[in-house]
């Protein structure tokens, strides 16, 4: 989680700000994730105005979901706790600020949520504040304005701090960087929902063929697999701009790791219990197939999805598949060859080992049983090493309060991706 600053830095002019404006906004216009979209745009307007907290509802079938929220107080001490406030929904009327920001169109303004007086018909909700023992105050709400003046979503600002790191109010400042940062944004969260539009087609064609291939699993895997890199490459002391920049693509790219499975066929995709030895063969090839699917690496992401296709079954002693196979691209089975072994694997692939076989162990498969949570950690554990590379597990069990919550989140829903 990213932490801002508590002070407020000088006054800037106006053309200072404008100037930040098209920087930043160049670069959240290359991010493909939705939520890694949500959270650089949630933390560059905290940045600005020195605000303690943000969220982001996104407008969904007539009602407000709260897609990415943000609070440097609530979220520091327990940064699981952020799964806990997402997705929840609020209807789409005048009742509440985000609900008569998105219907009016306007901007408003509160200098204490907890005294609307006459400037708003609406009510603050206290319900999180009581839940949390947080206590909002100063708060800013912007409708999300598309260019066809349809509102597509509302982001609420929170406890702007003065000088002295003390909560007060929003400036003229902020309010004029908020409303030109706002159409920005706009603009980029509806270029990452076409992406999200296209990667949630290719997934459903996946589902299609292997129906245990749930919104749910891939959005875990995807998930997993972005906080455990988090963690690995701050220990790195990786420069943030470019762990964020990473993780945009590893969430996507991680969720399409078995899209090669469409090219295997039903009767190996589908049996109810133990492959063979040949059926197992084959069915190690969705490894090759998938890297296949995205060799034209059209984009960086498209790179991305074909690495993790290929490598995410490597294992780190060098005893996984498909390994280092010559003619990778026109053969139709996995011809037994030694695997790639430790850092010939790359990252990302010993990243979504470890995501895809926890999920894989804790959960009911049709040829295994789910193991139970306790089994499952000690097998992780013993296979740092073995098939795991032991760095990434231990990012893993640092972490391990986030993925529990992660697989709160998606608990198996398979209804929808994401
Ligand atoms: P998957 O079900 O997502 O499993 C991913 C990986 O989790 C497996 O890769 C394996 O490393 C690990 N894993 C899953 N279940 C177990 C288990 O019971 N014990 C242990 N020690 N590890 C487990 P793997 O083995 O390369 O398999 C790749 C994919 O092939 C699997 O993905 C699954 O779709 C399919 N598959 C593997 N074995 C069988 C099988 O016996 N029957 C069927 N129908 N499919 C299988
Ligand atoms: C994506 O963002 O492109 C995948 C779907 C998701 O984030 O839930
Ligand atoms: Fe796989
Ligand atoms: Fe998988």
């Amino acid at each position: 989680m990213k932490k801002v600053l508590a002070k407020r830095s000088k006054k800037k002019t106006d053309k200072e700000i404008l100037r930040e404006i098209l920087k930043i906004s160049e670069d959240i216009l290359n991010i493909s994730d939705i939520d890694i979209l949500l959270d650089k745009i949630l933390y560059e307007v905290r940045r600005f105005t020195s605000a303690e907290g943000g969220t982001i509802f996104m407008v969904e079938d007539n009602k407000l979901r709260m897609s990415y929220t943000q609070n440097d107080i609530l979220f520091e001490e327990n940064p699981a706790n952020r799964y806990k406030y997402l997705n929840k929904e609020i209807p789409l009327d005048p009742k509440s600020i985000a609900g008569a920001t998105a219907i009016n169109g306007d901007v408003l303004e509160f200098k204490d949520v907890y005294k609307l007086g006459s400037s708003c018909a609406c009510g603050f909700n206290k319900q999180f504040d009581i839940d949390s023992g947080y206590r909002t105050k100063s708060m800013i709400s912007i409708p999300l304005k598309s260019a066809r003046n349809r509102v597509i979503g509302v982001m609420q600002i929170i406890n702007a701090k003065d000088e002295n790191g003390k909560v007060g109010h929003f400036t003229d400042q902020d309010k004029l960087f908020i409303s030109y940062f706002a159409n920005d944004a706009t603009i980029a969260i509806e270029k990452a929902k076409s992406t999200r539009a296209m990667v949630l087609r290719m997934l459903r064609m996946v589902e299609y063929r292997d129906p245990k291939e749930t919104g749910g699993h891939v959005n875990r895997i995807g998930t997993y697999a972005v906080e455990i890199y988090q963690r690995w490459a701050e220990k790195r002391g990786f420069p943030a701009e470019l762990i964020r920049r990473f993780k945009d693509k590893l969430k996507i790219a991680a969720m399409l790791h078995d899209a090669g499975k469409i090219a295997i066929s039903d009767q190996i995709l589908k049996k109810p219990g133990k492959l063979d030895e040949d059926e197992f063969n084959i069915m190690k090839m969705h490894a090759v197939f998938g890297y296949r699917l995205f060799s034209g690496k059209e984009s960086e992401l498209d790179a991305m999805c074909a690495e993790i296709a290929l490598s995410h079954h490597e294992k780190w002693d060098g005893s996984g598949y498909p390994g280092k196979m010559e003619g990778m691209m026109t053969s139709s089975c996995i011809v037994p060859a030694a695997g790639k072994k430790d850092m010939e694997i790359p990252i990302t692939g010993r990243i979504v080992a470890v995501a895809d076989v926890y999920d894989a162990l804790i959960s009911k498969r049709v040829y295994k049983d789910a193991w139970d949570e306790d089994h499952v950690l000690e097998y992780m554990k013993a296979s740092a090493g073995t098939h795991f590379d032991p760095e990434v597990v231990e990012a893993f069990f640092e972490i391990y309060d986030i993925i529990k919550a992660i697989r709160e989140q998606f608990k198996e829903n398979p209804e929808k991706h994401g």
